[in-house]
């Protein structure tokens, strides 16, 4: 099922920032795997298209009306033979944000709940609702975040060379990282920057994940969670929010090093290790991994919004 993936390059990014703080800097730009299917999102998929395979036609997902995860799993339903059903937190907007107008193209129906019947949407009774509506359907949580979600992503660095000391990658649920912690070697550690106001509490949910996931009988490269942590300093305000300082250095960034970075994940993470560069948080000759989780396709609905209300 990855045949027509790339394997995700490593760029080294040469930064005057990074040399001063004699730190040696990577990016493993899973952006780049697929135009479409690309980023975490292909990882969180993988194992759910492989399950849904043996026994489904459709799949069903969850999202809001900019998901990244939408956009993906319309783009890997088609690709891979399945129908798709998108349900979206919400009223109809017309006409359709361009994530949206996508993943029409790509032949997924859409279907809006208002944001009460949405929040019950993990519920067995608003699930069986569902399948009694649209037949027998494979459920995908929103954005992923299942075990086969976290197996997916114990597969993203696995291969990424062994000397990096920080894997850093931006945390919504954090299912990514509880999967890049599966699977790092001794000696690694996971740092997760949530891009969601008060994100502390995400350290019981990753406790959460990781239990459930070693309880599962799932293959996990180790057997025992690497080291994690989270730095919570670089929410900018809250999920989707930004600031003229954070587009700046989105700008520039991708100016200076040919990496283009998504709003809402990307660009606070990487906002975040710059700054925390500076102030010497990093040893010495360590070295540091960022994992580019992709949502490039987000940047034109925030785009579109931002010259709405004339910020950008
Ligand atoms: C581009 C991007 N980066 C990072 C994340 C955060 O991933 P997670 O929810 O697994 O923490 C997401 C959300 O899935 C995302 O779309």
């Amino acid at each position: 099922m990855s045949l027509i993936f790339l394997p995700p390059p490593l760029q080294q990014i040469n930064s005057e920032i990074a040399r001063n703080a004699d730190v040696d800097l990577y990016v493993l730009r899973l952006d780049l795997m697929h135009p479409w299917v690309n980023g975490n999102k292909w990882f969180k998929l993988k194992y759910n298209l492989l399950e849904a395979k043996e026994k489904f036609t459709t799949l069903l997902t969850f999202g809001g009306a900019y998901s990244n995860h939408i956009y993906a799993t319309a783009a890997a339903g088609n690709l891979f033979g399945f129908r798709t059903i998108g349900v979206i937190r919400g009223e109809e907007r017309l006409p359709l944000n361009p994530t949206l107008s996508f993943a029409v193209q790509q032949g997924m129906q859409l279907v809006y709940l208002n944001r009460e019947m949405y929040r019950q949407r993990n519920t067995p009774a608003l699930q069986e609702y569902l399948q009694q509506r649209f037949g027998e359907v494979f459920i995908i949580p929103e954005g992923g975040s299942n075990l086969n979600g976290v197996r997916g992503c114990t597969e993203i660095v696995s291969n990424a060379i062994a000397f990096d000391h920080h894997i850093c990658v931006a945390c919504g649920t954090a299912t990514t990282l509880a999967g890049i912690a599966l699977s790092l070697h001794e000696g690694q550690r996971a740092i997760a920057f949530p891009v969601l106001k008060n994100g502390a509490f995400l350290a019981q949910e990753i406790e959460t994940l990781l239990t459930n996931y070693l309880g599962s009988g799932l293959p996990a490269p180790y057997n025992s969670p690497a080291s994690w942590e989270l730095v919570c300093d670089y929410h900018f305000g809250g999920y989707a929010k930004v600031n003229d300082e954070l587009l700046l250095f989105s700008q520039q960034f991708t100016q200076e090093h040919g990496v283009p970075l998504d709003y809402v994940y990307t660009a606070k993470m990487f906002y975040g290790v710059m700054d925390l560069l500076k102030q010497g948080f990093f040893s010495k000759g360590d070295s540091l991994l960022l994992v580019h989780t992709g949502g490039l396709q987000g940047n034109v609905g925030m785009e579109e919004r931002l010259q709405r209300f004339s910020k950008i």
